[in-house]
């Protein structure tokens, strides 16, 4: 679509930038409702990304997403955060406000419970514990939207166990640090497992676990998305558990955003998978 003088403009800020899908993801919503907007993607070097994102009014840019290595710059440049980025420590969503001042949140952790809902709905948070492997900002994001959904124990395992108890100490005793080496066990009577470290993506270690303590109802949630079925999906898959792959959650999180700069929420459907899908190739 021909942009007007008033096309509303969003992007996404990193370094490098290149690899990113969101552009695609917006572009395509972008296209699917005609709006008059563009969202572009935006290379900036770390010395120089605190200037870029306090001068997005300036330039009249509606918002930016965030990505590595700027999160925890976005964090301490925006003028107001939100729970969820508070929580986490890291903002991934700018929205400029009319007044000009910069509405930073974290839509990890809701693109993360929207992609766990919509994939399985029967799914009850309160059914037991779940199980958390990892300890970065993913871990962080999953961990604030379960406790938002009312699980009462998440089991944390992590290869450096102090960085696990940093996270427990920061969101509080619901939260049970686990060895690594206990990660088999951990899975006991559990409702959920969740990989949130790179074990198991394209040219990463396999993620080593074994399944058999795991309870047959529970679902495995692997936030790996290269190859959308990991190993681990394949073998919770082949015991019968439900599985959840980590596109979703790629797809979701870029939701809020979208509709907050462009003034319409988009659908994460099956078009939208298939695009990114076909691009993973
Ligand atoms: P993100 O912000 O996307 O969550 P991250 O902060 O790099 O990414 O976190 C990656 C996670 O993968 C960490 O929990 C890391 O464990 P450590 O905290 O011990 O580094 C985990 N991870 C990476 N390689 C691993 C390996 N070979 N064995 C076990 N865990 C590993």
């Amino acid at each position: 679509m021909k942009m007007s003088g008033n096309a509303v403009v969003a992007g996404i800020i990193g370094w490098p930038i290149s690899h990113s899908r969101s552009p695609l993801i917006h572009g395509h919503w972008i296209e699917k409702h005609k709006i008059d907007g563009t969202y572009v993607p935006l290379a900036v070097h770390p010395d120089a990304a605190a200037d870029a994102i306090r001068s997005l009014p300036k330039l009249g840019i509606a918002g930016i997403n965030v990505t590595v290595p700027h999160k925890l710059t976005a964090f301490d440049v925006v003028d107001e955060r939100d729970a969820a980025s508070q929580a986490i420590g890291a903002i991934n969503t700018i929205v400029v406000s009319p007044e000009g001042s910069l509405l930073g949140s974290n839509t990890d952790a809701p693109g993360f419970f929207a992609h766990l809902r919509a994939t399985v709905p029967e799914w009850d948070p309160q059914a037991g514990p779940v199980v958390v492997l990892g300890a970065g900002g993913s871990a962080r994001a999953a961990i604030h939207s379960l406790l938002e959904a009312g699980v009462k124990e998440i089991r944390l395992v992590n290869r450096t166990k102090s960085k696990a108890e940093i996270i427990a100490s920061n969101f509080g005793d619901k939260i049970k640090v686990i060895s690594w080496s206990e990660r088999a066990s951990s899975l006991a009577e559990s409702n959920l497992l969740v990989n949130t470290t790179s074990l198991g993506m394209k040219g990463a270690h396999p993620l080593e676990i074994h399944l058999d303590d795991l309870p047959k109802e529970a679902v495995v949630y692997d936030i790996v998305y290269v190859p959308l079925e990991t190993n681990l999906l394949a073998a919770a898959k082949h015991r019968g558990n439900k599985v959840v792959d980590g596109l979703g959650m790629l797809l979701h999180q870029a939701v809020p955003g979208f509709h907050a700069w462009f003034g319409t929420k988009p659908a994460v459907d099956s078009e939208l998978r298939q695009l990114i899908l076909d691009d993973l190739k």
